[in-house]
Formats: structure tokens, sequence, C-alpha cells
């Protein structure tokens, strides 16, 4: 049987990490955050409070509704305030080893049978799983930027997950109101699988047939109905978090569409890594 979630608790109040704990508030859960300073986590409520606010201003949400979907969110700097989640979604770094490290700490400080989802977008859900004792009742929970716009969550079946942590899961994700694509735990999942290589052949499309960013993002905007160019989409993304992930998928397929181009590691070395820097295709701000 799969267990009611009340509580859920968020690692890392990132870009995704804050996009998830509001996606939790807004439907109605008490969401505990983690960051690893005061100023972050504060930073991170902040940025939540700033866009529930525009959602009034908008008449998407009323004050009270608001008011109260931030009550529902607590912050913290340390972990073992997560001891009462009943569900808990690691969104910190891109690297395989602080993500087991957590999930030990996580596996310690938890009830035995809270569920653990990372919400990698590129490594494996297993080898995350593989440094616990209960590899079990870990699952991904793959989220799309920004999380509190994008409909879809992949929930990510990994070698070992049971069918209850799944389907708790599952569940957590219909109460978002989400769309859940369920798979299982191959490099990149559905999404990443398609989107990586094929970002990096718009890239590499700039090179050959010589055109700027903007007329790139004109043309798949106008053309191919995308709702974003690839280029403003790589900027929203994060030139550096796009990297990382094509060298993971390349590291893991071997296949050349994988492998990000030297322009966007050469953009990513000058660190011009899109909105977050000020300056990435495009500049902001
Ligand atoms: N969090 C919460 N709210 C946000 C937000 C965020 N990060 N960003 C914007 N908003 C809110 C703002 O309040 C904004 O309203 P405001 O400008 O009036 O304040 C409101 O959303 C609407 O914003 P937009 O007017 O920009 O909305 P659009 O209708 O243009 O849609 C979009 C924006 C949903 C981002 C759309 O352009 C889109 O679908 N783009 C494609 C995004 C995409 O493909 N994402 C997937 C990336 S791949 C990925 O995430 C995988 C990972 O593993 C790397």
């Amino acid at each position: 049987m799969a267990s009611a979630v009340q509580r859920i608790g968020v690692v890392g109040l990132g870009a995704m990490g804050a996009g998830i704990a509001q996606v939790g508030i807004e439907a109605g859960f008490e969401v505990v955050g983690r960051e690893v300073t005061a100023d972050l986590a504060d930073a991170a409520s902040g940025r939540i409070g700033h866009f529930l606010a525009r959602k009034v201003e908008k008449g998407q949400q009323t004050q009270d509704e608001s008011k109260a979907a931030l009550g529902r969110l607590s912050t913290t700097t340390d972990l073992a305030d997560l001891a009462t989640c009943d569900l808990v979604i690691e969104a910190i770094v891109e690297e395989l080893g602080p993500k087991r490290a957590l999930f030990v700490e996580l596996e310690r400080i938890c009830d035995a049978e809270a569920v653990l989802a990372t919400n990698t977008s590129a490594l494996s859900v297993t080898e995350i799983a593989a440094a616990t004792t209960r590899p079990d009742r870990v699952v991904g929970l793959h989220f799309f930027n920004p999380a509190p716009l994008m409909p879809l969550v992949e929930v990510v079946r990994a070698e070992l997950t049971s069918d209850e942590a799944v389907a708790t899961a599952l569940g957590v994700v219909e109460r978002f109101g989400k769309v859940a694509v369920p798979c299982h735990d191959t490099p990149g999942f559905v999404v990443n699988r398609v989107l990586i290589p094929l970002l990096n052949d718009c890239v590499r499309v700039l090179d050959e047939s010589r055109v700027e960013p903007q007329a790139l993002d004109a043309a798949m905007t106008s053309g191919a109905a995308w709702p974003m160019g690839p280029c403003a989409l790589l900027d929203l993304v994060g030139i550096d978090v796009h990297v990382h992930a094509s060298e993971a998928l390349y590291g893991r397929l071997r296949e050349p569409r994988m492998a990000p181009p030297p322009r966007l590691v050469a953009m990513r070395d000058a660190g011009l890594l899109g909105r977050k820097a000020g300056r990435g295709f495009y500049p902001y701000g």
C-alpha cells in the first residue's frame, strides 16, 4: 500500500528545488526546504514569495491562498529537520558523490517508510539508491524548468525501487496537478534522452548555418512552434547545467550527439551561463 504523504522535504533550494517547494505548498503540502546557509534559504523563500505575489497581482490566486501557501513553507539549514517528512526530494548539485552522501544521511535521519526521491537530470537513480541499505524506497522525480510552470514530472523506477515507492510518488505527482510519465532508469530518462542531443544539434547548426542565436530562435519558434527558441531555452536551463548533463549522457551512451558542442563548453568556461549569470546567448537584466 502506498503511504499518504503530508509533509515533504526538499533538499537544495536552487532554481529547481525552490520551484519544487513552490509546487508542493501550492498543492497543500507542508514543505520543509533545506539549504546550506540561512541566506540561501531566505533568498529561495523570497523568490517563491515573489512568484506567488505575481499570481495574486494577475488574479490567478487570492491573497489568502498565497498567504496560506507561504505559511506551509519552512526552511532550515539542518537536515535533521526533515526527520518527519514522508517524502524527501533531493535537488542538490548534479554530482554523484554528494548525492550518494546525502542519501546515506537521509536514510539515517528519515523514517523507514519515507520515500526518498532524486531530481537528477542525467545521473543514474540506481547508483544513487545503491548508496543506501534500502534502495527499494528510492525513486527519481524529475521536474522540468521552471518547475511551477512545466506540467511534466518523470517518475523514474530504479532497478530495486518497490511498487509501493512508485505508487507513493505517482500519488504525490497527481496531487501536484502535474502530468506523470513513469519510466525506467535509463540515461536521460525520456525527455532529456531526446532534448539534450536536440539542443546540441541546434548549437551545431548555429555555426554550420552561420545564423545568429536570434535567427535560430525565430526559426524554431516560428517554424516548429517551440514555445521558446533553443538558445533562449539553454539560457533558461543554464549553460553549465546543460553541458554537465550532456557530458553525463555522453559518458553513459557514447553517442557523439550527446557530447556538448565546443561552443557551449567555451561559454561555460567563460561564465556565460545564461539568465542566472546575466549573460548567455543573450544579455539579461
Ligand atoms: N517559477 C515560478 N514562476 C515563474 C517562474 C519560475 N521559475 N518563471 C516565471 N514564472 C511565472 C512568472 O510569474 C511569470 O509571470 P510574470 O512575468 O508576469 O511575472 C509567469 O510565470 C509566466 O511567465 P511567462 O510570461 O514567461 O510565461 P510563458 O507563457 O512565456 O511561458 C515557459 C514560459 C513556460 C517557460 C514557456 O516559455 C516554455 O514552456 N518554455 C520551454 C521550457 C522548457 O522546455 N523547459 C524544459 C527545460 S529542460 C529541463 O528542465 C530538464 C532539465 O533536466 C535540464
